[in-house]
């Protein structure tokens, strides 16, 4: 069940060549366990891999790559409004939200065709037009190798925040993810006021329709295959930065020199969210490419493989990137994407 030196590319949505010295895919818990024993045994690092559509090998990874495969889907539980429902880790994020939408398992849908797997949503809490996951988690399920027992961690203990969790935390990196339950609706309550699904559903969606799920649900497929590009044509992991959290001063300050600058309020009053794409646009780089690397011309967020981009090369345009921002703006980016092995960052 261990592959040896295993080509990651096509386990990526990035695309780029890298090996994994050793490589796993594992079905269940039993098989995890036993790809972890083989790690500790080999005193080689590990690293949990799940979709690949939020990771950079920006070179081969010397240890073992464990590929979480469990699939699943169960109903645990119907409460008249609401109902509890358990995916495996392994399943693909936007096959498990189109299910819960034919079922009539409302909330998901503005989460539509995010790449990815289920277990890897709760991670960055994933989020998209005014939705983010950790709304609907009721609990996500991790395997913790020290005691070789899975527990239940409650949303409350989560510390769920902007693209950020406790699983992204180095200290919890050994508590791997092996399912999660969402507690959803049986009577929709879409959310819709992002500005630009706000815009497609007045434009293109009867009055009457634009609450409805299925009509959230297919808007925002709309918008995804129109703005960011398909990873199976060129690849690309979303978005590669954060987008920066300053605080009023900071925001400020820049709005002064740039008074268009856009800007979105945050839950705490003394900070302000800042546009990464809008950044980057500022610094001249979107839809301009370092080699086979570049930066997409729709969303300048987004880095892109334009076919044979090495991880260093995409590692080198996201570094120039950064460096421009902070020397024009004093703004620190930082990635969204976990970049491997973990000994290499954008510093
Ligand atoms: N904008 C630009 N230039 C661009 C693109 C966007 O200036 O090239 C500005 C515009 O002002 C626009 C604003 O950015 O109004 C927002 O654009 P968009 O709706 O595309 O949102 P985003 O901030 O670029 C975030 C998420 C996306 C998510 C969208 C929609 C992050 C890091 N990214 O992007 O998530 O799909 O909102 O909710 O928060 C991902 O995480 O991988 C991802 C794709």
């Amino acid at each position: 069940m261990i592959e040896q030196h295993k080509a990651l590319a096509a386990l990526t949505t990035l695309g780029v060549s890298a090996n994994a010295r050793y490589f796993a895919a594992v079905n269940n818990v039993q098989e995890l366990q036993f790809a972890l024993d083989f790690a500790k045994q080999e005193t080689i690092p590990w690293c949990v891999l799940g979709g690949g559509s939020n990771v950079l090998f920006a070179e081969d990874y010397p240890g073992l790559v464990i590929h979480l495969a469990m699939q699943g889907v169960s109903l645990l539980e119907e409460t008249g409004e609401q109902v509890l429902v358990n995916a495996k880790a392994g399943e693909n994020w936007h096959e498990f939200v189109k299910r819960c939408l034919l079922e009539g398992w409302y909330g998901l849908e503005n989460l539509a065709l995010i790449p990815g797997s289920v277990g890897a949503a709760p991670v960055q809490n994933i989020g998209a037009y005014g939705v983010e996951i950790e709304q609907f988690i009721e609990s996500v399920e991790v395997f913790m190798p020290e005691t070789g027992k899975s527990v239940a961690i409650p949303r409350q203990a989560c510390q769920f925040a902007y693209r950020s969790s406790r699983f992204r935390q180095p200290a919890n990196r050994d508590q791997i993810i092996v399912s999660v339950t969402f507690r959803l609706h049986r009577i929709a309550r879409t959310v819709i006021t992002y500005a630009s699904l706000a815009d497609y559903l007045a434009a293109q969606v009867e009055p009457e329709q634009r609450s409805n799920p299925a009509a959230v649900f297919a808007a925002v497929c709309a918008i995804r295959q129109a703005r960011l590009p398909e990873p199976s044509v060129l690849g690309n992991a979303g978005s590669f930065f954060k987008n920066p959290v300053v605080n009023t001063q900071v925001r400020d300050r820049l709005l002064q020199e740039y008074p268009h600058m856009p800007w979105y309020p945050e839950q705490d009053p003394a900070q302000s969210k800042l546009s990464a794409a809008w950044l980057i646009e500022q610094t001249g780089w979107k839809g301009k490419r370092l080699g086979q690397a570049g930066v997409y011309a729709g969303q300048a967020l987004v880095l892109v493989n334009h076919g044979q981009a090495s991880g260093q090369e995409m590692l080198a345009l996201a570094r120039r990137i950064r460096a421009e921002v902070s020397d024009k703006f004093g703004i620190g980016l930082q990635t969204e994407v976990r970049i491997l092995p973990a000994t290499l960052s954008l510093d």
